[in-house]
C-alpha cells in the first residue's frame, strides 16, 4: 500500500496527533510535520501542544524530552533504534561522579542526554540558548555535559564562568575540518561561512555566522548573500532551500547524521496507526528531569 501524505493527515486528524520534526529529518517528513524546527522550538510546541498524541520524528533524545514536558500524553517515536551518539556518550553515573569531584559546581546539561543525565542537572540548555542558560546560574563552576565543543564555544563566551567541560562530542559535526571549510571557501570566496556549535571551535574561529539550525535558517533568509558554507549536517538542506531558493549552498562531505535519517513516511504512519514506539520514562526520572527542562523554557 502506498502511503501518501493526505492518508497521514486524515490519520492524524483522526487521532487528535501532531507531528514535530527537526531540520535534519528526510523532506518526506518535514513535509508530514505540523511544526519542523530546532531542539529548542521543539520542546516549546512540544509543552504547548493541545494534541493527544506527539509523534516525534528525529532522534530518541527528542521524544523523551516531550514525554518529560508531557507525563500524561502519549510520545511516539516512529523510530525508537534513532540515538543520538553524543547523548550516549555520557551518562548518570559519569555526572555524579564529576559532581562529587566539583561539589561546587552547578550542572548544564545539553538537550542531547538521556532523561537520566537530564535529571542530574540544574538546567538544560540547546545550542541556541547555552550561553543564556549559563548565565543564569549563581555558580561560578559549571559542570558542562557531554559535548565539548559546545561547552568550549559557551566558555568563550562567558570567561567570567569555569566550564568544567565532558569529552562528548558529536561525529557529524566533530568530524567536519577547517581545511574541508576553507577548500570550499577557496572554491566560492563570495560565501559566507554559516556553522553550528557542535562543530570544533577551529571551525568556528573561522565562520561568519555560528548558530542553532533555526538561526542558521534565520540568518540565511535574511543575508544579503546568495551564496553560504553550511558547517552543520546535509538534512538542512531542504529548508534551507526553501529558505533562500535564489541561492546555493555548499556542505563539507562527510556531515550525516543517518540516525535522523531513519524516520520515513512508512513509520509515521505505523506509528498513527499502531501506536509504535511509546516513549516510556521512570517516573521519577522524569519528574527530576522535567525541573532543568522547564528551568531552561522559562528563559526569554
Ligand atoms: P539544534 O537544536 O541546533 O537543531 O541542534 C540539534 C542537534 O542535534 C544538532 O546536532
Ligand atoms: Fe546527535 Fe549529532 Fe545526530 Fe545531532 S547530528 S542528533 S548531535 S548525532
Amino acid at each position: 500500500m502506498e502511503i501518501t501524505l493526505e492518508s497521514i493527515q486524515q490519520l492524524k486528524k483522526e487521532k487528535n496527533a501532531v507531528i514535530l520534526a527537526h531540520n535534519y529529518t528526510l523532506p518526506e517528513v518535514q513535509d508530514a510535520a505540523d511544526y519542523v524546527g530546532d531542539s529548542l522550538g521543539l520542546s516549546r510546541k512540544a509543552a504547548e501542544t493541545e494534541a493527544e498524541i506527539i509523534v516525534f520524528c528525529g532522534v530518541s533524545f527528542m521524544g523523551e524530552t516531550a514525554k518529560i514536558l508531557n507525563p500524561d500524553k502519549k510520545v511516539l517515536i516512529p523510530e525508537p533504534r534513532a540515538g543520538c551518539s553524543m547523548a550516549s556518550m555520557c551518562t548518570a553515573s559519569q555526572v555524579r561522579e564529576l559532581k562529587k569531584h566539583y561539589p561546587d559546581a552547578a550542572v548544564v546539561a545539553y538537550v542531547n542526554t538521556t532523561a537520566d543525565v537530564k535529571a542530574e542537572a540544574d538546567i538544560c540548555c540547546t545550542s541556541s540558548n547555552s550561553v543564556k542558560a549559563t548565565s543564569s546560574l549563581e555558580e561560578k563552576d559549571i559542570i558542562f555535559v557531554p559535548d565539548m565543543n559546545l561547552a568550549a564555544y559557551t566558555a568563550r563566551k562567558l570567561p567570567e564562568k569555569n566550564i568544567i567541560p565532558f569529552h562528548g562530542y558529536c561525529s557529524a559535526h566533530h568530524g567536519i575540518t577547517a581545511w574541508q571549510i576553507e577548500d570550499l571557501k577557496m572554491l566560492h570566496p563570495g560565501a559566507d561561512i554559516v556553522s553550528h556549535p557542535e562543530c570544533a571551535s577551529e571551525v568556528l574561529d573561522i565562520s561568519d555566522y555560528i548558530g542553532s539550525t533555526e538561526k542558521m535558517i534565520d540568518h540565511v533568509r535574511e543575508s544579503s548573500k546568495s551564496e553560504f558554507i553550511i558547517a552543520t549536517e546535509v538534512g538542512m538542506l531542504y529548508r534551507l532551500a526553501k529558505a533562500r531558493p535564489d541561492s546555493r549552498f555548499y556542505f563539507p562531505p562527510n556531515a550525516l547524521c543517518q540516525t535522523m535519517k531513519m524516520t520515513d513516511l512508512r513509520l509515521i504512519y505505523r506509528a498513527l496507526t499502531e501506536g509504535k514506539a511509546e516513549v516510556v520514562l521512570d517516573p521519577e526520572i522524569s519528574r527530576r528531569a522535567r525541573i532543568p527542562v522547564e528551568r531552561m523554557l522559562s528563559l526569554r
